[in-house]
Formats: C-alpha cells, sequence, structure tokens
C-alpha cells in the first residue's frame, strides 16, 4: 500500500490580505502550497472580495477580521496559527488623503508595523515580506531607479511612513539578527486577476489612474481628468511603471523562498515593476484598443505631489528573486476592464 505523507504546509499571516495586492497574493500563496491566514479589519477593502477569493480557491481561506494593530487580539493569531512568516500589506496607501490626514497614516502604517514585529520577535517569527513603495524615491535623478538610488524627501505622509517603516526594519534587524526582511517595492500595480472574481475596489471616488478610467468607461464617471500634458516627456503627460497584480503577487511567493534561503540578519529591498514606463496618454490609448470601448477624457492641471516620470531598474529581483513579470500592460488593461464588468453586473 502506497502512503502518501502529506507535506506540512506553512502557515503565512497575510495583514491586509483582503486588499488589492493582498487578495492576489493570497490566490497565488495557496496556488504554491502555503496556508494563508488573512488578518485584515475590513477599514479599506468590501466583504465581496472573499466571495471573489472563495470563487476563485473553491476554498473558504482563513480570515481574522481584526485590527493587524491590536497587539492582543493578534498574539492569539500568532498562538493558534504558528506562523512562518508574515507578509504585511496592511496600510492606508492614499497620496492625497495622507497629506490632508497625516496621523491617521503615521498611526495605522507605522504603530501597526511595531506591534507587529514585537509579537514576531515574543513567537520568534523571522521571516516578513514587506510591502513598500517606489514613492520613497520621490523624482528620482537618473531612471531607471535602483534599490540604491537615493530617498528623495518623500513628497506626502504617506510616502514619509513608507520610508519610515523601512528604517524601522533596518533598525530592527541590527538589534534582532534572527530577523530577516524583504522590503518590496511597488511600482504602479494594476489589473485584476484573469477570472474576473477579484480586483481593485477604491472606496468612493478612485485616486488612481486605471480604476477611474474602468468607472469612467462603465459610465459610473463622467469623464476621466488628465492631470497636466505640460510635463518633460514624449506626449507631455506623466510616466508610470505599470505592472500586473498577478505578477506582482507572484512575487511575494518567490520572496518567501528568498527569505527562506538566507542567513539570519538580512534586511533587502527589491524594485517591482514592469521595468518601463508608460505615459498616461498611452495607457488611456491602450485601454481604449485592447476593449474596443470609447472613453470621455480631458486635459486638466497637475496634481499636487506628483512626480513627473518614474520607472524601475528590476534587475536585482529578476536575479534574486528568480520573477520577471510575465504579463503585458494590454493584458491588465483588458483584466481590469472585465473585473469592472464583473462589478457592474452584481449591483
Ligand atoms: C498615476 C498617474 C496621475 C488619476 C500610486 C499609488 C502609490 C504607489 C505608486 C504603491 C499620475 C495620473 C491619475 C486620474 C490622472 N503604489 N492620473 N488622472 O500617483 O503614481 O501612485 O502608485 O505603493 O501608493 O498611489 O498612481 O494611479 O494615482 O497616478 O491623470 O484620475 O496617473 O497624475 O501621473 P501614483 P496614480
Amino acid at each position: 500500500m502506497k502512503c502518501y505523507i502529506r507535506p506540512v504546509m506553512k502557515n503565512i499571516i497575510v495583514t491586509g490580505g483582503a486588499g488589492f495586492i493582498g487578495s492576489h497574493t493570497v490566490v497565488e500563496l495557496i496556488g504554491a502550497g502555503y496556508r494563508p491566514v488573512i488578518v485584515d479589519d475590513f477599514s479599506n477593502t468590501d466583504e465581496r472580495i472573499l466571495e471573489g477569493l472563495s470563487e476563485i480557491l473553491k476554498a473558504e481561506p482563513t480570515i481574522y477580521k481584526i485590527d493587524c494593530g491590536n497587539e492582543n487580539l493578534m498574539r492569539e493569531v500568532f498562538q493558534r496559527e504558528k506562523p512562518e512568516a508574515v507578509i504585511h500589506f496592511a496600510a492606508f496607501k492614499a497620496v492625497g488623503e495622507s497629506i490632508d490626514n497625516p496621523l491617521k497614516y503615521y498611526h495605522n502604517n507605522i504603530a501597526t508595523l511595531v506591534t507587529l514585529l514585537r509579537l514576531m520577535q515574543e513567537f520568534k517569527v523571522h521571516d516578513i515580506v514587506f510591502s513598500s513603495s517606489c514613492t520613497i524615491y520621490g523624482q528620482p535623478e537618473q531612471l531607471p531607479v535602483t534599490e540604491d538610488s537615493p530617498e528623495q524627501e518623500a513628497a506626502s505622509p504617506y510616502g514619509y511612513s513608507k520610508q519610515v517603516c523601512e528604517r524601522i526594519l533596518r533598525d530592527t534587524v541590527k538589534s534582532w539578527p534572527q530577523l530577516k526582511c524583504a522590503l518590496l517595492r511597488y511600482f504602479n500595480p494594476i489589473g485584476a486577476h484573469p477570472s474576473g472574481q477579484i480586483g481593485e475596489l477604491p472606496y468612493g471616488v478612485p485616486n488612481n489612474l486605471v480604476p477611474y478610467i474602468t468607472q469612467t468607461a462603465a459610465g459610473l464617471r463622467e469623464k476621466l481628468t488628465i492631470f497636466g500634458n505640460d510635463y518633460d516627456t514624449s506626449d507631455g503627460t506623466c510616466v508610470r511603471d505599470f505592472i500586473h497584480v498577478v505578477d506582482l503577487a507572484k512575487a511575494h511567493v518567490k520572496s518567501l523562498s528568498w527569505l527562506n534561503r538566507q542567513n539570519d540578519g538580512v534586511c533587502e529591498a527589491f524594485n517591482l515593476g514592469q521595468g518601463k514606463g508608460n505615459s498616461v496618454l498611452e495607457v488611456v490609448k491602450t485601454f481604449t484598443k485592447v476593449n474596443n470601448i470609447a472613453l470621455n477624457y480631458e486635459i486638466g492641471p497637475r496634481r499636487n505631489g506628483d512626480v513627473e516620470q518614474v520607472w524601475a531598474d528590476v534587475s536585482k529581483a529578476r536575479k534574486e528573486l528568480d520573477w520577471s513579470t510575465a504579463l503585458s500592460l494590454e493584458t491588465a488593461l483588458e483584466d481590469a476592464w472585465r473585473w469592472e464588468q464583473h462589478l457592474k453586473k452584481e449591483v
């Protein structure tokens, strides 16, 4: 009689796991044989995501609907789930809102990380993947931007909270050498799961470009305003590095393997983007072309805090994480539109 030894699944705490990037990462973690444990207070996402996740996974992921900054409640999660690692997504991320409400951002984005690290130390959980951002670079002097490019003064409390969190992790590794950190600097995540079951669910009026485009195309917004076409770029509009959220999610799984291979006391940053720039106008034109749909837009004034152009040098992630993007801008915009149409059907 053959006996199958079932590999013991590694439990991974995923804070913010019901969010845009978090939920896509949960799908990839399960596909790679991990057992994700979602911790999300739903302050910045919607329970519809859980329905979509169950539809994709054909199972209910483990979820704790709590604030991951609540030390006592999180201690119970660590006691019960005995995680091997933590992927920390939970944070507020609207640049404009952070300028209006800095204390909300500093408390949630920074204090929560401190609480989490204290619990990791208490339970001897050594591996953390941290959701960082290209906003720490500001407007780089040289492009593409590498991980060694100097940090610029953050243009917003959101960007500054990410700089502070990276510093907290670097300082904590020095004082607790068993800690191992992967700092993932996201460029512009866009798109949705190809199933159309999960995607970006911004509350209220979207800050970000692609959800605003899809809501305009769906008739939920009257028109898109392109914030400025007088920049020193090919067509005058800003340039960004747009990366498919599924490619980004896969990088988190690769980061766990990378952490597993490292000796103690490591804290490394990785740029996660396509490694090329597209302008806002190029994104608009590509969206209308691949989805064969008209889009009502106008050119408006620049938006405060916008950098002119930024895109990533991704050679370090390619080499050390054995990761690279596989999905194009066109695919991301098709997947984003499919998700918007799924949402419209739900109403
Ligand atoms: C992109 C471009 C706008 C809306 C985001 C996240 C940040 C970080 C980096 C992860 C800009 C233009 C937008 C609109 C427009 N990601 N735009 N009309 O500002 O690059 O930052 O990615 O950490 O968290 O916020 O992204 O999508 O807001 O803007 O013209 O209605 O699109 O001016 O040039 P941004 P965005």
